[in-house]
């Protein structure tokens, strides 16, 4: 639809969008300056509560005090203090470095295939399918040249480039690996793993035997201090949504070896703290202490016998022998942020059972996509090592109306739960989209919603604006539950409210992710919080690898306003909260940047 044909927008919408314009103006005039990234005045380094308070209520705290507003933005140092920049590759000095071959071949697997596992035969555990496994989840894949400066990027997104996430694998003997069960620490610039523990054969052989053969377990941890660096206080939210990316990128990367994995959701933070060598004070010293976030599962096939609960009691004993010391990331941290401290303290999980819910009343793949995708552009490998981020869109590129359901589609999980990568993680979706879309062919501009659980339509229509049409577009596929809120052109409106960032607005779309934040809390209790985010950073890595097989791009963005985004959709109630940003469309290439290939060493067959 062009512009000359766009329906008057309604009145709310208008007087929200100059509403917003004037606050904004308001703020400017006050603050002579608004700034596209977190620069919040240095707040008072004081507690989240000063009584004692429940976990759930240090989150509430937490979320409250670290939301964006017009005026006053969450706080953080306020410049970049480059003298403190910190390393974003961790390595443990005295470990053993056990390369992983690069082939040069690749996987001639079709993107499509990540979705369908059943076309997947699963690759047998060896040295050269881990390595694969590595490079599809968590490698460097390109560097990036300006003048003088160079930086990495990786399979995986991380807010401000920083990437807070660090790899773990705990792996059987494998040939030319280790000849004992070993706990590793992956090196993403080596391609490389750091051998940190040899486990006793024994012990690990009872822990593994209610396991399949070709069985391994992975673990993902922050820096926390990586993106406090750069974001201050809200920081924690960041490290949390890279770690959902980084959770969706390992279930893809087990995809494309014809691998399941599952999140061990009910595992305690102090077993995988231990289990990692996370809280081997010693080996740390005075270096930066990692948060353990989650422990997956990865297995050749999840016979149905298989429970995601560990029992936790073997496996503490696994008779390690350590080696290796962390690296300091920092010379100084020149602030440190101790409500990012009792926000993680308050989320660590002290180990339950696992969740286990209904996905009866979800639809079928047909129902979702109609016809399932059986075919398309780009393969797996092209998708997965070519994702990168718009740093701006062209404000033009339109996308068909079947790309635009295909990629919301993608990102409902099937009634038999089978659906990658939602197969990883066994709560009900938690996480809804609100639209924004300008430029899909054959579907009016406007704000839509998207209710990822179907369970969930008559809630969010009763927390939403009245005045919301909960209209079904004819062509829509029957099983995917996205409505239209209202007509119009939010281009402006989507700016605004992400921080100002244009991206938003020259997209084709872009969405907030509207979390039922009370009801999770309630129901999962405070350590819930964190799988909030992973949930957001899964639903933004399906995206990201959608634009990729689409021929456009996508974007994460963590820095919008949150009440902002509240007042648009109509939400006055804290029961919802917006958790992230996405925006999708036809990118601007910045010319000025050389690419340089990630690993230069020598490539083997
Ligand atoms: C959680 C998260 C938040 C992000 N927020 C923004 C943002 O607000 N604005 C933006 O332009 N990019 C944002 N990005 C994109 C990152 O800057 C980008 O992932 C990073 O520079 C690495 O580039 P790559 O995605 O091409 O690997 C975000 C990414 C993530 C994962």
């Amino acid at each position: 639809m062009d512009s000359q044909s766009l329906p008057v927008p309604p009145l709310w919408l208008a007087r929200l969008v100059l509403h917003l314009k004037e606050v904004i103006t308001r703020c400017r005039l006050a603050s002579h300056r608004l700034p596209l990234v977190s620069t919040g005045s240095l707040a008072q380094p004081v507690g989240l509560l000063d009584t004692e308070a429940s976990p759930e209520e240090v989150v509430v705290a937490y979320h409250e005090r670290t939301k964006h507003h017009f005026q006053r933005y969450a706080a953080s140092l306020g410049y970049m203090d480059w003298a403190t920049q910190p390393d974003p590759f961790r390595r443990y000095q005295g470990a053993d470095l056990v390369r992983l071959p690069l082939l040069k071949a690749g996987r001639p697997l079709a993107y499509w295939q990540l979705y369908a596992p059943g076309t997947v035969l699963p690759e047998p555990l060896s040295r050269e399918s881990v390595s694969l496994f590595f490079r599809y989840a968590l490698s460097l894949t390109a560097w990036k040249r300006f003048q003088e400066s160079t930086w990495s990027l990786r399979a995986n997104p991380s807010s401000g480039n920083l990437h807070p996430t660090e790899g773990y694998a705990i792996l059987p003997a494998i040939e030319g690996l280790g000849e004992r069960p070993a706990v590793y620490h992956y090196a993403p610039k080596e391609h490389a793993l750091e051998r940190r523990a040899i486990l006793d054969a024994k012990a690990w052989s009872e822990f593994c035997a209610p396991f399949p053969e070709g069985s391994f377990l992975m673990g993902l941890s922050s820096v926390h201090w990586r993106e406090a660096w750069k974001y201050g206080e809200r920081a924690f939210r960041y490290c949390q949504h890279d770690a959902g990316h980084a959770l969706a990128t390992l279930r893809i990367a087990a995809a494309a070896l014809g691998w399941r994995l599952v999140l061990l959701d009910g595992v305690s933070e102090k077993f995988i703290s231990g289990l990692l060598g996370l809280s081997r004070g010693d080996d740390y010293g005075t270096a930066e202490r990692e948060e353990p976030e989650l422990l997956a599962f990865v297995a050749p096939d999840l016979s149905s016998m298989f429970q995601r609960g560990l029992n936790e009691s073997t496996a503490g004993n696994t008779g390690a022998l350590w080696c290796g010391n962390a690296n300091t990331l920092s010379p100084v941290h020149g602030v440190d942020w101790p409500v990012i401290d009792e926000v993680a303290q308050a989320t660590r999980r002290s180990g339950s059972a696992p969740i286990t819910e209904d996905f009866s009343d979800f639809p079928e793949e047909e129902e979702l996509f109609g016809t399932p995708v059986r075919h398309g552009l780009l393969t797996a490998e092209k998708a997965i090592l070519g994702r990168r981020s718009a740093v701006a869109m062209d404000g033009s590129t339109a996308i068909s109306q079947e790309a635009f359901f295909r990629m919301l589609a993608r990102l409902i999980p099937t009634r038999d739960g089978r659906s990658v990568p939602w197969d990883a993680i066994p709560w009900r979706p938690r996480i809804h989209l609100g639209l924004f879309v300008h430029r899909v062919d054959s579907v009016p501009r406007g704000l839509y919603a998207l209710a990822r659980d179907p369970g969930k339509l008559a809630a969010l229509k009763e927390v939403m604006r009245r005045e919301f049409r909960w209209q079904r577009l004819p062509s829509c596929p029957p099983g995917l539950p996205l409505y239209l809120l209202q007509e119009g052109d939010c281009r402006a409106l989507a700016a605004t409210v992400s921080c100002g960032q244009d991206i938003a607005g020259d997209g084709a779309f872009s969405l907030g992710m509207i979390a039922d934040y009370m009801d999770s809390l309630t129901t999962y209790r405070a350590a819930f919080y964190r799988n909030l985010f992973w949930e957001a950073g899964m639903v933004g890595q399906v995206l990201y690898l959608e634009a990729e097989e689409a021929g456009i791009r996508s974007t994460g963005i963590g820095c919008y306003f949150d009440d902002p985004v509240h007042e648009v959709f109509g939400i006055a109630s804290q029961e919802w909260q917006s958790f992230y940003h996405f925006t999708v469309g036809g990118p601007v290439e910045d010319t000025r940047l050389t690419t340089l290939p990630a690993y230069n060493f020598e490539e083997e067959r």
